[in-house]
């Protein structure tokens, strides 16, 4: 029998565990559903013990359905998802159920640390105070729930507390810790500055670590839980980005990942620290020591085709619908899709935009609206290619994952729009494979994780950008690239009518 780490990838919606062996190969899978706490709208909540045991009853059917040798499973890690508070006492106890990445009541401590710090908040961290973040999840506990804050003596994100209670050590990884926004990027230390302008005792940040570092062996305890042995090592594990990233081979400078799940996320490999965004875009510590990555956020990318999709054309396979555009042009013989159906987040923070077709032609049939929806995702995903060529970022090779990678029209397309060679994974396994190939390299198993990929990360078909196509879609995104400033007072206008006179919301 062969040996294998476990990469949990601990998501929002469900852990999925995968058992990778020394070749890269998934030997076996097994992931378990929880659900989402929703108290009022906005509110975004999960049981941090949810986690525990869902990630347990995965490592229990690896080694009980699908006979998995405990003693034969060397390590593990994981991939988490980002911000998600999570508070303990003194005894290290969970004081009140995790607040998630995805919920937003936090507005006013986002505009507290606004108004108190502006652009120095930014330049420290790197990031914008936005409620996704945990620092204004911890203000809002401050503010809102004083008899819980005066308990808390730390805090940590979602898969670090899995990870506590399989080593019974607390510690952060550095690219979750970034995504808290209490680090100072740079330094590459818990940023005194941001926690004393908020009254956060720095005592309450826990001991930081590298994503491939050791961070325990698996406590008796576990071990019983579990089945797993009390040989098997746990490393640090990253953030669900970094992670993917590092599952889909962004892991050297001339690297974007271009991925279109319901949202859609561009992701740039960063050598070091020295350019600032300003927060345009998200800056975060990668999985690989001291290096970094940048990444926007596109919220509406492969739901606007499933929204078409199940808007006008309901009945139809999915499949054949994104393939009719093959039977438009490029351009989509003139119309214009902005995918802001639901707000965008970058390269604009607007929760008040909304999406648009423009120069709707009485010629225009519906393959050009399927076409001009693939085309709007690219065009905006190409908005967050032009800020890194602004700001020097040299890159010759996108990896597309995701829906975005399904179809050869649309991978053609994104090599057209961004003028760079496109290329797929032969075998796309999500962070969960990070997760893998973070124990692997921990355990040494290779060098680096740019060694690891060579064995673990396979690319398919490269797509090259056609020259004629460049050009046309080049002048199609100039158009495209007005439509947001042109559209932003109509879409005010517009949400305010909708929230004056349609009772339903
Ligand atoms: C990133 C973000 C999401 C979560 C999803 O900033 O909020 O991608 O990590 O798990």
């Amino acid at each position: 029998m062969g040996k294998y780490v476990l990469g949990v990838d601990l998501g929002t919606s469900a852990v999925k565990v995968s058992a990778v062996d020394h070749a890269g190969q998934i030997v076996a899978q097994e992931s378990f559903d929880y659900d989402l706490i929703q108290k009022q709208p906005g509110y975004n909540e999960q049981n941090p013990e949810d986690w525990v045991s869902g990630t347990t009853v995965a490592i229990v059917r690896l080694i009980l359905n699908d006979h998995l040798a405990a003693e034969d499973i060397e390590g593990l890690s994981f991939s988490g998802q980002m911000h998600g508070l999570v508070l303990l006492d003194e005894n290290n106890k969970v004081l009140r159920p995790s607040i998630l990445w995805n919920d937003t009541r936090s507005t006013p401590q986002r505009e507290e640390i606004e108004a108190k710090m502006g652009d120095r908040f930014v330049d420290i961290t790197r990031n914008q105070p936005l409620e996704g973040f945990t620092l204004t999840k911890l203000l809002w506990v401050k503010e809102n729930e004083p008899e819980i804050w005066s308990k808390a003596k730390t805090f940590v994100l979602p898969k670090d507390y899995v990870r506590y209670r399989m080593t019974g050590n607390l510690a952060m990884d550095y690219s979750d810790a970034t995504g808290t926004v209490l680090l100072d990027v740079a330094k590459g230390v818990w940023s005194q500055e941001v926690c004393e302008a908020f009254d956060i005792p720095l005592s309450l940040c826990p001991p930081l670590i590298q994503s491939i570092d050791f961070a325990g062996t698996v406590t008796p305890a576990y071990a019983e839980f579990s089945g797993l042995t009390t040989a098997t090592k746990i490393y640090g594990g990253a953030a669900d980005n970094a992670a993917g990233a590092v599952g889909a081979g962004i892991l050297h400078p001339n690297m974007v990942l271009s991925s279109i799940g319901t949202s859609g996320v561009v992701l740039k490999y960063e050598d070091n620290a020295d350019v600032n965004y300003h927060g345009v875009v998200q800056f975060e510590d990668h999985a690989i020591p001291n290096k970094y990555y940048s990444m926007g956020v596109t919220l509406a990318a492969g739901y606007s085709l499933s929204w078409f999709k199940k808007t006008f054309a309901p009945a139809e396979d999915f499949t054949d619908v994104v393939a009719s555009a093959g039977k438009s042009t490029v351009g989509a013989n003139g119309l214009l899709y902005t995918p802001y159906i639901v707000g965008e987040r970058a390269p604009y923070a607007d929760a008040d935009i909304r999406g648009s077709f423009t120069g709707i032609d009485g010629t225009h049939q519906r393959y050009d609206f399927v076409r001009a929806v693939l085309e709007g995702i690219v065009y905006s995903f190409k908005d967050l290619f032009d800020i890194y060529e602004e700001n020097g970022g040299d890159f010759d090779t996108v990896v597309s994952i995701g829906g975005g990678a399904k179809s050869p029209l649309w991978l053609q397309i994104q090599a057209d729009i961004f003028n760079r060679k496109v290329v797929s994974l032969k075998n796309e396994q999500g962070p969960g494979m990070g997760a893998a190939m973070i124990a692997a390299t921990g355990l040494g198993w290779f060098d680096s994780l740019q060694d690891c990929a060579e064995t673990f990360v396979h690319f398919g078909k490269a797509y090259e950008p056609n020259p004629e196509n460049v050009a046309k879609y080049a002048k199609m995104h100039a158009i495209y690239s007005q439509v947001y400033q042109q559209t932003k007072a109509i879409s005010a206008q517009l949400l305010d009518y909708r929230r004056t006179e349609l009772t339903s919301l």
